[in-house]
């Protein structure tokens, strides 16, 4: 039930927002400057707008505060890119070494991400012959979230050089919750509106959608 009129998005929140979306980056430079009380909560409620099959809202949020906690997934993340780097040959071998991956070490706040693969809530609508729309729907809130963050001066990276198996056992979270990814949060160090891998020469961006005509 609507509680108040409909905004009216004019052209200058328009650009405002397109703004948003070209500097949103994956941030993996962080000052260590703890967030005040509250940061994370506001966005999480935010992701909670996202958008659900059947209005599941599967996602699951753990935030990671302790520090044992974190230096495990530190460690995790360094045996995972380790390998990640063993599989690279040549010349990229070096480029991937040169690469940041992470903002583990600096960012003040970390959360992970769990799907509830299948949900109570939602019944079970518009899923049956999809039934990773539930995974679907957990990355669209962390998107939001993502979003969010930016809009508020904060950054977010997100790590998946990870084991999920290692992840799911350390953070103590049920066995059948799916790992989506792990995040860093926090005020960056430097901001760009041109992501850092395509700034490093790992990869160039489209500008333009891969967009097909059927007649
Ligand atoms: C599902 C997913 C997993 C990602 N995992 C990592 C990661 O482990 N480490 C990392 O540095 N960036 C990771 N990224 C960030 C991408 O590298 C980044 O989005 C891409 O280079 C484009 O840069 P931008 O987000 O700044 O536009 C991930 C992004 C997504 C969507």
């Amino acid at each position: 039930m609507a509680i108040a009129a409909p905004p009216r998005f004019d052209p200058a929140f328009r650009a405002q927002l397109a703004a948003l979306f070209a500097w949103r980056r994956d941030v993996r430079r962080f000052s260590a400057e703890p967030l005040p009380e509250g940061t994370l909560e506001g966005l999480l409620d935010l992701a909670t707008l996202a958008p659900s099959v059947g209005l599941s809202q599967p996602w699951r949020f753990v935030t990671v505060a302790d520090a044992g906690r974190r230096e495990a997934v530190r460690a995790n993340f360094r045996a995972c890119n380790a390998q990640a780097l063993a599989c690279q040959e040549g010349e990229r071998a070096a480029r991937y070494a040169a690469l940041k991956l992470a903002g583990l070490d600096e960012a003040p706040c970390h959360f992970a991400v769990f799907n509830e693969d299948d949900p109570a809530q939602g019944r079970g609508l518009g899923r049956a012959t999809m039934p990773e729309t539930t995974a679907y729907s957990t990355v669209m809130a962390v998107h939001t979230l993502w979003l969010a963050a930016r809009a508020s001066g904060l950054g977010l990276g997100w790590v998946s050089i990870l084991d999920p198996p290692t992840l799911t056992a350390l953070l103590d979270v049920p066995r059948h919750w799916r790992f989506i990814g792990y995040f860093c949060l926090g005020m960056p160090s430097a901001q760009d509106d041109t992501p850092e891998l395509e700034r490093l020469g790992w990869e160039c961006r489209s500008l333009r959608a891969d967009q097909h005509l059927l007649r």
